[in-house]
């Protein structure tokens, strides 16, 4: 099976492809220099000449903040570029798989998201991925879509890093601790998402970590897992003020995973006790 991959240069990507590298499938994966998805004919021609049997789509604008004062450049990215890959899918009949995020949620109560929940985005990037959304499902039949959330991986940025670059010059933190969510590993979730991708149980996914924790308890995780001194005190999202307005309730429910077969991913605390691993053999 031959399957591209957009945003090998990011976190999700990456994995993607090495994972699908160590079952032997067919990968190619690619980052903006190889093609920028904001531009149609080279996506088009990009598309035909490669005759994927399946794209699993991880490129996109995803700096949440930013995206509050670059509005054309997120949606050029995230609703555009997605248009363009899902028009050339679907003229050579590949799958496709788009990644979403759970910012198409409004993010209001306690209880965990499930797929069929109304969407009602609280911040530009969240409404640029459920439009994405909702062009995908117009355009394609064999599709899944798959909201995830709160990423770490090997190659990119993410919470995970910057808490232990912090705790090098802190011996204190404030982390915001009314945020509920859940933490994914990429080296987790691609494994799931490249079982998916060769099935025919197209739909609406969640695919998370287990278990739901705020951003204080994953970073107080951090630093006990990781054996850094550093005292963690929760604060409110309104002490900690950001451009985007973030949700509150982040929890999404995987039982649609479980119905229809695929293995849920292991609990956070074990994917991040993996990670730290992984960023030792890494260094
Ligand atoms: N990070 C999170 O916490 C989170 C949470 C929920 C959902 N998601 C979703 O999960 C997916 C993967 O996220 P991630 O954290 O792996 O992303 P990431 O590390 O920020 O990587 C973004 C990728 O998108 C590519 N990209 C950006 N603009 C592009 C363009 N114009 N043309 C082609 N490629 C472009 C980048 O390529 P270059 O590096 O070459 O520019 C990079 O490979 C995304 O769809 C994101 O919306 C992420």
């Amino acid at each position: 099976m031959k399957i591209l991959v957009t945003g090998y240069t990011g976190q999700l990507g990456y994995d993607v492809v090495k994972e699908g590298t160590k079952r032997g499938l067919d990968m190619i994966g690619i980052g903006q220099k190889e093609l920028d998805i904001t531009k149609e004919k080279d996506v088009q021609t990009f598309i035909q000449e490669l005759k994927p049997d399946a794209i699993v789509h991880c490129a996109a604008y995803t700096a949440v903040d930013q995206a509050e004062d670059q509005k054309e450049i997120c949606w050029n990215v995230n609703v555009n570029g997605t248009k363009y890959l899902a028009e050339a899918a679907k003229e050579v009949n590949a799958k496709f798989m788009f990644i979403s995020t759970d910012y198409v949620y409004k993010g209001e109560g306690t209880t965990p998201f499930v797929e069929t929940d109304p969407a009602d985005p609280i911040n530009y990037y969240g409404y640029t991925k459920y439009e994405s959304e909702k062009v995908v499902q117009s355009l394609l039949n064999d599709l899944f879509i798959v909201r995830i959330s709160w990423v770490f991986g090997i190659n990119g940025k993410n919470f995970i890093k910057t808490m232990l670059g912090l705790a090098e010059t802190h011996d204190e933190l404030n982390v915001v601790g009314d945020q509920i969510g859940s933490p994914t590993y990429t080296f987790d979730l691609a494994k799931l998402l490249l079982d998916m991708i060769q099935t025919d149980k197209y739909g609406i996914y969640q695919a998370t970590n287990e278990g739901f924790c705020s951003w204080a308890e994953f970073a107080e995780e951090i630093f006990k897992q990781s054996g850094k001194q550093v005292k963690v005190n929760a604060i409110t999202t309104e002490e900690y003020p950001t451009k985007a307005v973030r949700p509150k309730n982040s929890r999404m429910s995987k039982q649609k995973l479980v119905d229809n077969g695929f293995k849920p991913l292991r609990p956070w605390k074990e994917a991040l006790a993996h990670y730290l691993n992984e960023l030792k053999i890494e260094v």
